[in-house]
């Protein structure tokens, strides 16, 4: 098999990389796709950076044994804490979410108060913000004094999102008020966008939108990350030649069935092909 109609690889620590893989299908929809959600030892939100490399760095051997051309970090708290370990370990090119989202933020803010809400590892680690700032570094002219010295970005750790999306609580009330508690403080802000900085949120996109003012942008990563992805197989020609609808194989360290019911509600599709990784736990 030629190198480019290898299968591009994603992870994350359980169901929410869906959302990121849901955006690769979606324009890449010849591309082979093997998900790995790492269920057994999901979250990975409230974990240190040591044994989150540790576990990337597993799923990074898991997915290079089965010839990937390109891994996908689909996971907000695996970027921001072991991108770079991974990039230097891997022998074909990692993506993380961090950077993508970094980017269109600051496209999107033109000068003005950028949020970031994640998990509280990703928060920790002010990768957001560290991304964002260097953007706003490397841009030229007109665009970099639109960031005076007003700009701020605020970053919030909202730890029961995670939680509440992995139950299938999305509309309810107890939602509602759990995302009005962690929004309240960013709204005051008046940020001109908000990034989704975990591969849950796009599930209660709605639902945050609910809580924010029209004028503020929400930022999805997800399909940020996509969109780079897809650019960097165009430019470096890897993308996968033929015209035939790209197959998906789907891994998990823990319940199958569990992963089939609630992945498919992220998908909003059933899931098929989902196996067990063996020696990953
Ligand atoms: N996938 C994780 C992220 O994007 C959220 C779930 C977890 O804490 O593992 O940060």
């Amino acid at each position: 098999m030629k190198f480019n109609d290898s299968p591009i690889g994603i992870f994350d620590s359980g169901l929410g990389g869906l959302t990121v893989f849901k955006e690769i299908r979606k324009i890449l929809p010849l591309e082979d796709l093997i998900y790995f959600g790492d269920t057994a030892r999901v979250p990975y939100g409230n974990k240190s950076k040591e044994t989150i490399i540790k576990y990337s760095s597993e799923i990074l051997g898991f997915l290079t044994g089965r010839n990937v051309k390109i891994v996908v970090v689909a996971c907000n708290t695996s970027s921001s804490m072991a991108l770079e370990y991974l990039q230097n370990k891997a022998d074909v090119p990692v993506f993380g979410v961090i950077e993508p989202g970094a980017k269109k933020a600051v496209q999107a803010s033109s000068g003005g108060n950028i949020a970031v809400i994640g998990t509280s590892a990703t928060i920790k680690s002010r990768a957001y913000s560290t991304a964002i700032y260097k953007e706003i570094a490397s841009l030229k002219g007109d665009k970099s004094s639109l960031f005076g010295s007003g700009f701020k970005v605020t970053e919030k750790a909202c730890p029961l999102f995670v939680p509440l999306v992995e139950e299938g609580f999305l509309n309810q009330e107890i939602t509602k008020g759990v995302i009005k508690h962690y929004l309240s403080s960013l709204t005051a802000e008046k940020p001109a966008c908000l990034v989704l900085g975990c591969t849950h949120y796009p599930i209660l996109k709605d639902s945050i939108s609910a809580q924010l003012d029209g004028d503020t942008e929400i930022i999805d990563s997800g399909i940020e990350t996509a969109g780079a992805v897809k650019d960097y197989l165009e430019k470096n020609g890897m993308l996968k030649s033929g015209a035939k609808k790209g197959g998906e194989l789907f891994f998990v360290s823990d319940d199958v069935e569990k992963f089939k019911e609630l992945g498919g509600k992220f998908l909003g599709r059933p899931i098929e092909n989902v196996g067990l990784a063996d020696g990953i736990k």
